[in-house]
């Protein structure tokens, strides 16, 4: 095992080579962690990977499908190997598809399973000992988990329905881990919000102007927000929507 350079906080994030991940990553990066990231493009993964470490912290890169359990539980493994300490775990990867409700195929909803809560479950299986490990030798910050919800997972949203669902599970599994680890030190934060100015968005351009979306910052701004409080304060959900007149949807 290679340690992580001495007084060096280290995270993971998944779904980091665009879009929020990649801002939370780069966010980490400036404020000092070693990291790794992951996604499955990796061409791309590299390319997000290089410009992070312009920080001049450790970057490890692992290309892995979040669909897939042998490469979520390959990811945690090197996170280890790597950095031997988990401060923050950012689960950000995620899918979505929107349709009505009737016209979803199961196919679609077990994707969306797959990858916003299934592997969510199993990394957390695999992290959480790393995690717990890493709170013992800091009692005073603890280590935390960031979860990408969405706001869907909280309100119905129409034609939305296995994305909310697993948005939801997901908001669920942060609450276990709260009450399952907070003691020790590990805290869970799922941030659930409306629509971000990112790829998985541009579906809705045409209705939404992308200018009156949450920003990726205001999302960053959040998640490192909730990396620098003390182990006595538990966040389980940050919900947030945009303005107007109908504030509970995305
Ligand atoms: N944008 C929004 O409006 C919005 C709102 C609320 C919540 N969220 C949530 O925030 C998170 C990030 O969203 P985003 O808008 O930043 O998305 P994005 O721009 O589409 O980026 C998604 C990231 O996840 C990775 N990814 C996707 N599928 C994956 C898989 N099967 N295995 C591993 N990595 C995978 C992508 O890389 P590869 O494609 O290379 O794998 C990419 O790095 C998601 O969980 C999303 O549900 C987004």
């Amino acid at each position: 095992m290679t340690p992580t350079h001495v007084g060096r906080r280290a995270a993971l994030v998944t779904g980091a080579s665009r879009g929020i991940g990649l801002g939370i990553a780069r966010g980490l990066a400036d404020a000092g962690y070693d990291l790794t990231v992951s996604a499955r493009d990796a061409a791309r993964l590299e390319k997000s990977a290089g410009a992070l470490a312009d920080a001049g912290g450790r970057v490890h890169r692992v290309p892995a499908d979040m669909a897939v359990e042998d490469d979520v539980r390959r990811l945690a493994a090197e996170h280890a190997q790597h950095h031997g300490r988990l401060d923050v775990l950012v689960i950000g990867a995620g899918v979505g598809s929107a349709g009505a409700l009737e016209q979803t195929t199961t196919k679609r909803y077990d994707l969306q399973f797959a990858v916003n809560v299934r592997a969510p479950f199993v990394l957390l299986q695999h992290s959480l000992p790393l995690l717990r490990k890493t709170a013992a030798a800091d009692p005073e910050r603890g280590s935390k988990v960031i979860a990408l919800s969405s706001i869907t997972g909280v309100a119905a949203e129409p034609d939305l329905a296995a994305y909310g669902a697993a948005k939801a599970a997901l908001i669920s599994l942060c609450r276990s881990v709260n009450s399952e680890a907070s003691a020790q030190g590990v805290c869970a934060t799922a941030i659930c919000p409306g629509y971000v100015d990112t790829d998985m968005s541009a579906h809705v351009r045409d209705r939404i102007d992308p200018s009156r979306m949450i920003r990726i910052e205001d999302v960053v701004e959040l998640a490192l927000s909730v990396t620098r409080l003390s182990a006595c304060a538990v966040v389980p959900e940050i919900v947030v929507t945009r303005p107007g007149d109908q504030l509970w949807r995305a």
